[in-house]
C-alpha cells in the first residue's frame, strides 16, 4: 500500500544550491511529490514542529538553525514511504551515513544535516498537516 512521508530540505542544503540535486535523487528513488513549497520557519513554528525535542540539549541550536534560512518542504508518496525514505537519506550524523545516501553526499554536521524525514507513519501525517492544506496536495 502506498503511504506518505514528509521531508524538508534544510537551510544549509537550500543555501548551497542543492535543492534540485536532492529532489532528483528523491524522484529517482521512486517517490512521487504530492505537495511542495519553499518557505522559512518562524521561531514559534520551529519550536512547535520540533516540540518532541524541547528538553534536549540541542533544542536551541536546532531551532536557531532551522530558522536561519528558507527550507523546501514536501509530502512524498511511495510504498513503505517512511522506511524507504530514511534509508535514502541515511543516518542523522553524516559521519555515520552510508555511501550514496543524501546525508553522506550533502550534510555538513549532525545539526546541518541537509534533510528531514518523518520517523513514523503517524508523524508523517502530523508533519504534512503542519505545512500543507488539502488543496495543496495533488
Ligand atoms: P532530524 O532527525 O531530522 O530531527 C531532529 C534533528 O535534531 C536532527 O535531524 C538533527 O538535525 C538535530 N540534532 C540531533 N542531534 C543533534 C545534536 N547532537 N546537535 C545538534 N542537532 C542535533
Amino acid at each position: 500500500k502506498r503511504r506518505i512521508t514528509f521531508t524538508m530540505i534544510k537551510p544549509d542544503a537550500v543555501a548551497d544550491g542543492n535543492t534540485g540535486a536532492i529532489l532528483n535523487r528523491i524522484e529517482g528513488a521512486g517517490f512521487r511529490i504530492v505537495a511542495m513549497k519553499k518557505t522559512q520557519l518562524s521561531k514559534a513554528e520551529a519550536e512547535k514542529f520540533y516540540g518532541i525535542h524541547k528538553d534536549r540539549p540541542f533544542f536551541g541550536e536546532l531551532v536557531e538553525y532551522m530558522t536561519s534560512g528558507p527550507i523546501v518542504a514536501a509530502i512524498l508518496e511511495k510504498e513503505n514511504a517512511v522506511e524507504d525514505f530514511r534509508k535514502l537519506i541515511g543516518a542523522t550524523d553524516p559521519a555515520k551515513a552510508e555511501e550514496g545516501t543524501i546525508r553522506k553526499m550533502f550534510a555538513k554536521s549532525i545539526a546541518a544535516n541537509a534533510i528531514h524525514g518523518s520517523d513514523s507513519d503517524e508523524n508523517a501525517v502530523i508533519e504534512s498537516n503542519f505545512f500543507f492544506s488539502e488543496r495543496e496536495r495533488y
